[in-house]
């Protein structure tokens, strides 16, 4: 009798928590986000405007980006969040060519970069977003 309660108990636990897990599913932004900079980073080109409901709609799936993101674990952070792609300014050779360095997270030829991303999509013949430097950093009206 006991077993059986402990069971049930569990059981119920489990589906409670896979709802919850469920339930965190942040909301993506709507519209189009600024991108997000360190804060000692001194922009030479215009900010880009990150234009998130279309990158949804396109189904590429939150991971695409959010590389370091899973469900259940919060809402997905910024590119630049603290620890992760946040050297504002690059001096030596090595700090140019880091990942943490802001600026190669976005244009590095990996999936999950925005230029990267684009190119290999275009190449393969499929949708894809801009792969030139004005059509991203677009100057203001
Ligand atoms: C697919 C979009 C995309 C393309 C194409 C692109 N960039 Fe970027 N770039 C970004 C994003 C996103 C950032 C980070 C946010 C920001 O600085 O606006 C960035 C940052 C930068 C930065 C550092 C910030 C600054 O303003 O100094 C430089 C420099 C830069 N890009 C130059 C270029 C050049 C040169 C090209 C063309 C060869 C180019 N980008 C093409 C998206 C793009
Ligand atoms: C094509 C890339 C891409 C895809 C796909 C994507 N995101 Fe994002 N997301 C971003 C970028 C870039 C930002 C802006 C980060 C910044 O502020 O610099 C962002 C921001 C966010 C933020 C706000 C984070 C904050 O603290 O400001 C949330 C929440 C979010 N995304 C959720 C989602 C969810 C949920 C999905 C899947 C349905 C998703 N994203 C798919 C690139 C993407
Ligand atoms: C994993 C692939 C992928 C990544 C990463 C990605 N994009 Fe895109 N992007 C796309 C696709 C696919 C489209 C075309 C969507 C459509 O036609 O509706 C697109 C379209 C765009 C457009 C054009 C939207 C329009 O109105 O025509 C812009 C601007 C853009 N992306 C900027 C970015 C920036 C900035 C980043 C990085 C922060 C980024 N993208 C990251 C796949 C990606």
């Amino acid at each position: 009798m006991n077993r059986l309660l402990v069971l049930t108990v569990a059981v119920a636990a489990g589906a409670f928590m896979l709802a919850m897990a469920g339930a965190e599913t942040p909301a993506a932004p709507e519209g189009i986000v600024p991108i997000t900079v360190p804060e000692d980073a001194e922009l030479t080109k215009p900010l880009v405007l990150f234009p998130h409901s279309r990158h949804e709609a396109a189904e590429l799936g939150c991971d695409a980006c959010h590389h370091m993101w899973d469900q259940g674990m919060g809402d997905p952070v910024p590119c630049t969040a603290s620890g992760c792609h946040d050297l504002g300014v690059a001096q030596t050779r090595e700090e140019k060519k880091a990942p943490e360095y802001f600026r190669n997270a976005f244009h590095s030829s990996e999936l999950m970069s925005c230029n990267g991303c684009h190119k290999a999509r275009k190449e393969l013949g499929e949708t894809h977003g801009p792969t030139s430097c004005r059509d991203c950093h677009v100057e203001a009206q």
